[in-house]
């Protein structure tokens, strides 16, 4: 008995003594047979916090409200999700002007809350991501408040400060990418600070060994919490060039705010940027954590650096080339042909928090839903790992403000009408046809579009032909098939104009993907039997999309994805 009761006790002890975070969030399945990482298997998906769901009513998203939908992502077929900063912040940019790198906004929760959130998802086998705003703080950080008090301050040289040309005149002829100039003169100090952003997100000077050891710590301090890995924020600005050459002007025209439009060249993509991506890198892999870049490429050789030369940068740097593609099979097919043989893995990504959402990108404003449902099928099917953005699935739209008055992004106020900024595509998650989309009981801080009364997660449930059903079979059948996770990828009928089609193979498993991208009936013949092949077996199709012997008929935007069988 007495035994009995001291096993009881240590169990007990045990459990107290094992915290939420031990090391980045650790699972068995990290690494499978075949080498595969975890998040070579995973889908992601980003949330942007102030939108997703609010547990305390007070009309902005918050952690608890997260926590309470786990069991909603685990059944949509997500295995790790990206959370947009949630740090303590003046919310100037919604959370990327941070003013507290280790700790949580009380407007979202707290730590406690974020470890409730960690472990919740790890009951789920759902990892946790966050976001890390590496080139600059918020103005209101402490380290920033320092290095502006005096030029002999501690952290004067943790921020970007020069002297002027002389009076009213700024360092050279940078603006910021959100409008205005990159340089705001400090009265009290008489120099200027550099901010490729808003006037509040100083630029830090990442040449300070100092700023790369405390940031490189800030990564530890969450890897220990338990966080699996960081999307990047803005990875490309975190070098300037030190001689401050002006930028080339492209033409006498101006942009959305008016200013003169140039080409970042001496304040973007700096081989520098290289670097630190391989310190923050190797503090990654002290813990096993994965980092996503926001890598906004002009090709794919641009993007195949990110990787680094011998792999030791980014695991998952994005291809958000993807998002500027037309809807057309030729220009996905030759896009994709790039990315799959450029030597990395691919990482697609079809909406974000800052661009229109792929919904009304890809919609032509009549087949929405059936279009949503082809670009699912897409890119949830390509060898590579897919990230989702919040309310994709269920084909939320882009909703931007009509009204100057109503804009809540800065950059809208400031560019409006030409640029509305980004709120539109921010808009709270729609879970159900009450009241606030059952965002929230208050009014949200964004309001929500009038499209939640259909598309919303408790009536999609319920209509087997909806794009959250298609979404969760899609995600299923990822997550089922070895020929989807890790087959390779070969295209089919190269010339077609308005079918991609391609296979997917592993080890004898063949799968044939194949998606009429275009507003007419199709059939195509694949010859199935020349190729030693008897039969499709859909696995997953549209209503009139079938296969019957060596043709395929898909419908306008009709989808098919068949196991071949020999
Ligand atoms: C990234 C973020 C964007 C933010 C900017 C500045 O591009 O995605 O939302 O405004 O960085 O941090």
């Amino acid at each position: 008995m007495r035994n009995k009761i001291l096993i009881v006790m240590l169990l007990f002890f045990a459990l107290l003594m094992s915290p939420v975070g031990a090391g980045a969030q650790s699972k068995a399945d990290a690494v499978d047979g075949e080498g595969h990482q975890w998040w070579q298997h995973a889908v992601f998906y980003e949330i942007y916090p102030r939108s997703f769901a609010d547990s305390n009513n007070d009309g902005v998203g918050d952690l608890k409200g997260i926590t309470s939908k786990l069991d909603y992502l685990k059944d949509l077929g997500v295995d790790a999700i990206w959370i947009t900063p949630c740090f303590p912040s003046p919310q100037v940019d919604f959370g990327y002007d941070v003013s507290d790198y280790e700790n949580i906004d009380p407007m979202y929760g707290t730590l406690a809350d974020f470890d409730n959130l960690v472990s919740g998802a790890e009951n789920r086998d759902i990892r946790v991501i966050l976001d890390f705003v590496v080139n600059h703080s918020s103005d209101q950080h402490k380290w920033f408040m320092d290095s502006k008090s005096s030029r002999t301050s501690e952290k004067r040289d943790w921020y970007v400060w020069r002297d002027g040309k002389g009076p009213g005149k700024p360092p050279n002829n940078w603006v910021s990418t959100f409008g205005g100039p990159a340089w705001t003169f400090d009265p009290s100090t008489h120099q200027y600070d550099y901010h490729f952003f808003y006037a509040q997100q100083p630029d830090l000077n990442w040449r300070n060994p100092a700023v790369k050891d405390a940031m490189f710590n800030v990564s530890r301090w969450w890897y220990k919490r338990g966080v699996a890995g960081f999307r990047l924020d803005a990875v490309d600005t975190l070098f300037e060039d030190p001689g401050l050459h002006d930028n080339p002007i492209a033409g006498s025209g101006k942009n959305a705010y008016g200013d003169p439009i140039e080409e970042n060249k001496y304040n973007t993509k700096l081989p520098e940027v290289h670097g630190v991506l391989r310190g923050l890198r190797k503090v990654a892999d002290e813990s096993g954590a994965v980092l996503i870049g926001e890598t906004w490429t002009k090709d794919v050789a641009e993007l195949k650096q990110y990787y680094g030369e011998h792999s030791n940068e980014l695991q998952m740097p994005m291809d958000l080339m993807l998002t500027k593609l037309k809807f057309s099979a030729p220009v996905f097919r030759d896009h994709i042909a790039g990315i799959d043989g450029a030597g990395g893995w691919p990482v697609y990504v079809i909406s974000n928090h800052d661009i229109v959402r792929s919904y009304d990108r890809y919609g032509d404003g009549q087949h929405n839903d059936q279009i949503a449902k082809v670009m699912a099928a897409l890119y949830l099917t390509l060898r590579g790992t897919p990230i989702m953005y919040y309310g994709e699935e269920i084909g939320m739209k882009t909703t931007p403000p009509t009204r100057k008055e109503d804009v809540k992004d800065p950059i809208g106020q400031r560019g409006w009408p030409k640029e509305k900024g980004r709120d539109g595509e921010r808009t709270p998650m729609q879970w159900d046809g009450s009241e606030n989309a059952g965002f929230s009981k208050a009014t949200p801080w964004l309001p929500v579009p009038p499209a939640y009364k259909t598309h919303n997660v408790a009536a999609e449930a319920q209509q087997p032909d909806s794009v959250l059903e298609f979404y969760k079979k899609v995600l299923k059948l990822r997550h089922t098939s070895r020929a989807l996770l890790d087959g390779s990828y070969t295209p089919l009928h190269e010339s077609d104009q308005n079918v991609f089609s391609y296979l997917r193979s592993y080890k004898g498993e063949v799968v044939l993907v194949a998606l009429n991208m275009s507003a007419s009936p199709q059939k195509v013949n694949f010859e199935l039997g020349k190729n030693g092949f008897s039969s499709a077996i859909s696995l997953l199709a549209t209503p009139k999309s079938a296969a019957q012997g060596d043709t395929l008929t898909l419908e306008p935007y009709g989808v098919f994805i068949g196991q071949l069988s020999h």
